[in-house]
């Protein structure tokens, strides 16, 4: 498994704050896949994400990326992992208003020796027509291609994804989701999708389903529905 997570356990607070969000979850995706981490609201997922992608910590537990443990990582090598492994994708885009969409997308390219083809990503992404615009001049899903491009810029080999299509209309969210299809296919990116929506887990290889902070079930998609077929987005 490209990604394995055994007995994470994380809480947070002290005393009577005190809250234990992943009891003790163990889960694994394939290098090349793309994995639903799905359940409602609270679950755990974020956290679950966070810790894989190296902004939260855990209190116990391993997570090993490409055979490598991350758990316990000094704060540089995080930095470096980080750096060298995760692209990120969040809700609410997180775009520095006062740089354009190549802009953006640039900050990430000079993270890595290796950056794709800007010029390509554009295009995969219909983002050159919009290359020279502000966040503020773009819709909602065209703020989300840009954050998807800046993520992918360094050819991350693993996409964490919190909500991609979380504040977005139903169209938009399947345009999101074919680009990421797309680019699954293309560059070969293992993907972690958090969502709690009920559909996109049909259009992904492997689905985790977190319950209260446990891994509910997980399996494998045996069919595997295209995003441009999926129902109730
Ligand atoms: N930084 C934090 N401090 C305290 N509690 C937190 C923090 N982050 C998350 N939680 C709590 O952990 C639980 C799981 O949160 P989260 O992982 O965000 O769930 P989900 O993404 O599935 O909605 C929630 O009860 C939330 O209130
Ligand atoms: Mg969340």
């Amino acid at each position: 498994m490209y990604v394995e997570v055994s007995n994470v356990k994380k809480s947070y607070g002290e005393g009577g704050s005190h809250v234990q969000v992943l009891k003790g979850v163990t889960a694994g995706v394939e290098r090349g896949e793309m994995c639903v981490i799905q359940g409602t609201s609270g679950s755990g997922k974020s956290t679950l994400l966070n810790c894989i992608g190296g902004l939260d910590d855990v209190d116990s537990g391993s997570i090993k990326i490409g055979g490598e443990e991350i758990v316990g990582l000094k704060k540089d090598e995080l930095y470096d992992y980080r750096r060298d492994t995760i692209g990120f994708i969040f809700q609410f885009y997180n775009l520095i208003p006062n740089l354009t969409v190549r802009e953006n997308i640039e900050v990430c390219r000079y993270l890595t020796d290796s950056p794709l083809d800007m010029d390509e990503l554009l295009n995969v992404l219909g983002l050159k027509e919009h290359e020279n615009k502000f966040p503020s001049q773009l819709s909602g899903g065209q703020q989300q291609r840009t954050a998807i491009a800046r993520a992918l810029i360094k050819n991350p080999k693993l996409l964490l994804c919190d909500e991609p299509t979380g504040a977005l209309d139903s169209n938009t969210s399947r345009d999101i989701l074919i680009l990421l299809e797309k680019i699954n296919r293309k560059y070969q990116t293992t993907m972690l999708i958090v969502t709690h929506n009920n559909s996109i887990k049909d259009m992904v290889h492997r689905v985790i389903y977190l319950k209260d902070g446990e891994v509910m079930k997980t399996y494998v998609n045996d069919v595997i529905v295209p995003a441009r077929e999926l129902e109730d987005l």
